[in-house]
């Protein structure tokens, strides 16, 4: 049997949006352990940025603000990265926002939080790509994650704008795969509810049933979404302008 290993990405700079996050955290500690230099994107959680970095194994590792709202802070953030690595190789757009309202709640979804979910989930990713784009396409061989979910495609979860923003995002990862051809890929990585410490603080009969009805019988570890991204990132060389499921099989219930 031959056996394969996980190609290293020594050398190659991968910025995370969104780094002190449940999913964010694993995700930049999945692709330091495999060599990259991570650039660690925080909004609020400045603390928790730098205290991962910290823990990451040894590297150039560095935090900065990237607050995806914020346009100019955005192209602030690329020069900052720019300056101090010289190069991008991946962007994982992992920064996301929701709060629970029932479907059936259209009063409860306000339009300030309506602007705010769009904001972060759609444009934030896109504004993130712009303004890293020259850096992404020097690489000649990146590569753009966003993180999606499976309510993109099921229209079930936290509320029907979240679902709409991660949809979009979808769509949009299809048109900028094909704009940003062949130099940069773009994916995104959909995943189920994923057992993080946030999802455990919710009822737990609720997240049961959610567990039940994966047909694989539980949650995703946030390990196992960083994982898809390690793959987009090494073995799928020649997939792009895709969702990547990590969802259990939820959708067959
Ligand atoms: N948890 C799940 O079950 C699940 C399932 C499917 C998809 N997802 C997606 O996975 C991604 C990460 O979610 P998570 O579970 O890790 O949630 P989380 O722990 O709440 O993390 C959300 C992250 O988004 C960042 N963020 C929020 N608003 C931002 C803004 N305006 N600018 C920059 N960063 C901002 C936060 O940064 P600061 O803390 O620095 O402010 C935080 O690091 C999201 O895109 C989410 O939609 C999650």
């Amino acid at each position: 049997m031959i056996e394969r290993t996980v190609p290293l990405l020594t050398g190659r700079v991968a910025v995370v949006t969104g780094a002190a996050g449940g999913l964010g955290a694993a995700i930049c500690a999945r692709l330091a352990d495999h060599g990259c230099t991570v650039v660690l994107g925080y909004h609020r959680s400045e603390q928790a940025a730098r205290q991962l970095a910290e823990s990451l194994p040894e590297g150039a590792h560095f935090c900065v603000r990237m607050p995806v709202t914020d346009s100019a802070a955005l192209r602030e953030a690329a020069r900052q990265i720019g300056e101090r690595t010289g190069r991008v190789d991946v962007l994982v757009n992992c920064a996301g926002t929701t709060q629970f309202v029932p479907h059936d709640d259209l009063d409860g979804l306000d339009d300030t939080l309506i602007d705010t979910i769009l904001a972060t989930n759609i444009r934030g990713p896109f504004a993130a790509i712009r303004a890293l784009r020259p850096w992404l396409e020097a690489s000649g061989d990146a590569l753009v994650v966003n993180i999606s979910s499976i309510a993109a495609r099921t229209a079930m979860g936290s509320n029907v704008m979240y679902c709409a923003s991660k949809a979009a995002l979808d769509n949009m990862t299809a048109s900028l795969a094909r704009a940003l051809a062949p130099s940069i890929r773009v994916l995104s990585v959909s995943p189920g509810l994923i057992d993080t410490e946030f999802v455990r603080s919710l009822d737990v009969q609720w997240r049961d049933t959610q567990a039940q009805a994966t047909a694989l019988g539980r949650l995703a570890t946030p390990d196992e979404v960083a994982d898809a991204v390690l793959a987009a990132a090494t073995f799928l060389r020649f997939t792009t302008g895709v969702a990547l499921p990590v969802d259990g099989g939820r959708p067959l219930a």
